[in-house]
């Protein structure tokens, strides 16, 4: 190589293929890459050469020897080679406007293979086919391949730049990142916990932490004071394509910091993430809203802001209309409530609404039987067919009209019954027609963060009938629901709400947390209002309700999924295109064909016998 110096000559390469530019016209350069594609242009050959950097274009002409020349001619995709040439500035017309080295070419003196392809490629991985649609199952099965395309290339190195940002922006806060234990006891988060037998204390087992709860507030007790961790989370859960069985949270945990100053941190660590990845101004504060409104008006916990549609409850007007539907849910304690859907009228037909149509299934795949409806056909005008016909006065229309707010040209959708399931269903009617009536535009970026605040501490287990924490148990409840008096707390704890937080931007959670319990009795108290008996806390968390009683500082903390945040920033639908190596939906690893079976002696060293039969 002519201009390099003596300690360069042993380098593999002197530069990368995506930083070269007209700056470097009449440089020696030595690259390595893949070839991304290889075009015969009557007699002079063009190699796409990529590498982690971007793709620069290398031409070999005959006259610079045939060997070189037949080498490049015999190039197939994806060979790994390395090429010594000198940069030259491209003629105009041959200039390349979407490539970011399309300004020059590499004109090639040497070309040496440093690896060749062995069989066929399953797929192109051309940054010309970035588009192209390859089936999942075969781009997991060949993630190496995959995670070489553009699209996959930028989304990793995206994860990375927003766990930079955050490393950064919680180093500047004084916060220190700690490992946590991954062989440990159950970390309680609602979901079923991954097991791991112990070899040597036969017929014990560990569990994959769920999350680093305990050890992050026993950090706290540690005298921390400001822990993070990027922190591998696993959870055995039925996986949606926000739902991976192995995850990552962005972890953190704080002494000594109220709910409002943890709450503008990390608005302060959003917006940074949001700026340094998406170049984005986030306007904080972040508007709140409690669990109860979040529930009564959109009937999630994660409400999508981004549109309107919200649920309005109209039990006081439908309940003596004489439909017995509507009064029948009301006197069964249920509700009545409807969405008002713009335009509605002549958007979505009868069919759709009633049985086998797709507005009615996607209601009763919540539960719902199905959904009445009424059509505003003219301004101030209600036609009310189907059910409902006739049973509204005319001072009863005017009246639902001011409440839902409708116009001429709307459809008023309504669910009655269990509140509950009059919540999911609406909730699951307004989401699928949001969509379906393109309410939401993917190009014009709206980012709708919202807090939802003040989550009831507990919520009834129906199949078993007990109460269970909303979140975990170690959330502290609000001082002004339980009161002073720690012999009224088995009163007052059940209904009390929680000093809870989430994180929702546009309908999806992306992070939550909460102030912890650090006092041992109302910790004990709080695990006895979800049914465990005293032996059965201090079996499970004996040693968290020790420490609390050891000089536990007032701490709170929260957790942001980090796959979720890659997701939303990459514009992906799916938490596996944004990491590296995830699972199918039926958590497996379609690459290394994890999980597999054990062999005998394997099993028996851990003390463990298989009842798997194949049928099941
Ligand atoms: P939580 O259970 O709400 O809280 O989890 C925090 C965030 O982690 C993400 N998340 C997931 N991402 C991908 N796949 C999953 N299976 C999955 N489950 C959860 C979500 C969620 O908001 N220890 C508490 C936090 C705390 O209180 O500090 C916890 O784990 O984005």
């Amino acid at each position: 190589m002519g201009n390099s110096s003596p300690s360069e000559v042993f380098l593999m390469r002197s530069n990368s293929c995506g930083e070269l530019s007209s700056k470097d016209i009449a440089s020696n350069v030595q690259l390595c890459g893949w070839v991304d594609r290889c075009r015969d242009h009557g007699g002079v050959i063009f190699i796409d050469l990529r590498d982690s950097s971007g793709t620069v274009q290398i031409t070999v002409d005959p006259d610079e020897g045939s060997k070189l020349f037949n080498t490049a001619e015999n190039l197939r995709n994806e060979t790994v080679i390395q090429v010594k040439g000198q940069v030259r500035g491209r003629p105009q017309e041959a200039v390349n406007q979407k490539l970011a080295t399309g300004e020059i070419e590499i004109l090639a003196k040497d070309l040496n293979i440093l690896n060749e392809i062995k069989g066929n490629l399953p797929f192109s991985i051309s940054i010309h086919d970035d588009d192209e649609y390859v089936k999942e199952e075969i781009r997991l099965r060949h993630r190496y391949l995959d995670l070489r395309r553009e699209k996959m290339h930028k989304n990793i190195k995206l994860r990375h730049k927003v766990v930079k940002t955050a490393r950064d922006f919680l180093e500047g806060e004084n916060y220190t990142e700690i490992e946590t234990p991954i062989l440990t006891r159950s970390t309680p988060e609602g979901a079923r916990d991954y097991l791991v037998p112990s070899r040597v204390c036969g017929g014990e087992w560990f569990a994959l932490p769920q999350s680093p709860q305990l050890f992050k507030q026993l950090l706290m007790v540690g005298g921390i004071e400001r822990y993070y961790q990027i922190a591998r989370c696993f959870r055995d859960e039925d996986l949606r394509s926000d739902r991976q069985p192995e995850f990552t949270q962005l972890d953190m945990e704080m002494s000594f910091m109220p709910q409002e100053q943890i709450l503008a941190m990390n608005e302060k660590l959003i917006a940074e993430i949001w700026k340094q990845v998406k170049n984005i101004e986030l306007k904080l504060p972040f508007p709140r809203m409690s669990w109860h409104e979040a529930m009564n008006k959109y009937g999630t916990d994660r409400p999508d802001t981004r549109y309107g549609m919200e649920l309005i409850e109209v039990n006081n007007l439908m309940k003596n209309i004489g439909f017995k539907v509507f009064s029948g849910a009301i006197a069964a304690g249920g509700s009545v409530k409807c969405i008002t859907v713009p335009n509605g009228n002549n958007a979505i037909s009868n069919v759709r609404i009633k049985p086998g149509g797709d507005v009615f299934t996607e209601a009763q795949k919540a539960g719902a039987g199905g959904l009445a409806f009424i059509r505003v056909r003219e301004e101030n005008e209600i036609d009310t067919i189907g059910a409902i016909k006739d049973n509204l006065s005319k001072d009863q229309r005017a009246e639902l009209l001011k409440l839902t707010n409708a116009k001429a040209g709307d459809l008023i959708l309504f669910g009655a019954g269990k509140t509950s399931i009059v919540n999911k269903a609406l909730d699951r009617v307004r989401q699928y027609l949001a969509r379906d009536l393109k309410l939401i535009s993917k190009e014009n970026d709206q980012w709708n963060f919202l807090w939802v605040v003040d989550f009831p501490m507990f919520e009834i287990n129906p199949d078993e009938n007990r109460l269970e924490a909303l979140h975990h148990p170690f959330c502290a409840p609000n001082n002004e629901d339980i009161g002073n008096n720690p012999d009224q707390w088995h009163k007052t704890l059940p209904t009390s709400r929680a000093q809870a937080y989430d994180l929702v931007l546009n309908g999806l959670e992306l992070g939550g947390g909460s102030i912890r319990i650090h006092n041992p009795g109302l910790q004990k108290k709080v695990l006895e209002t979800i049914g465990l008996t005293s032996e059965q806390a201090n079996e499970q968390f004996g040693f968290l309700l020790e420490a609390l009683g050891m000089g536990a500082p007032p701490h709170g903390g929260i957790a942001f999924g980090l796959d979720r945040i890659v997701m939303l920033l990459s514009g992906e639908d799916s938490i596996r295109e944004t990491m590296a190596f995830p699972k199918t939906q039926q958590a497996r690893c379609l690459m290394t064909e994890a999980p597999g079976t054990a062999t005998s002696k394997q099993l028996k060293e851990l003390h463990v016998e298989s009842t798997w039969k194949a049928s099941e």
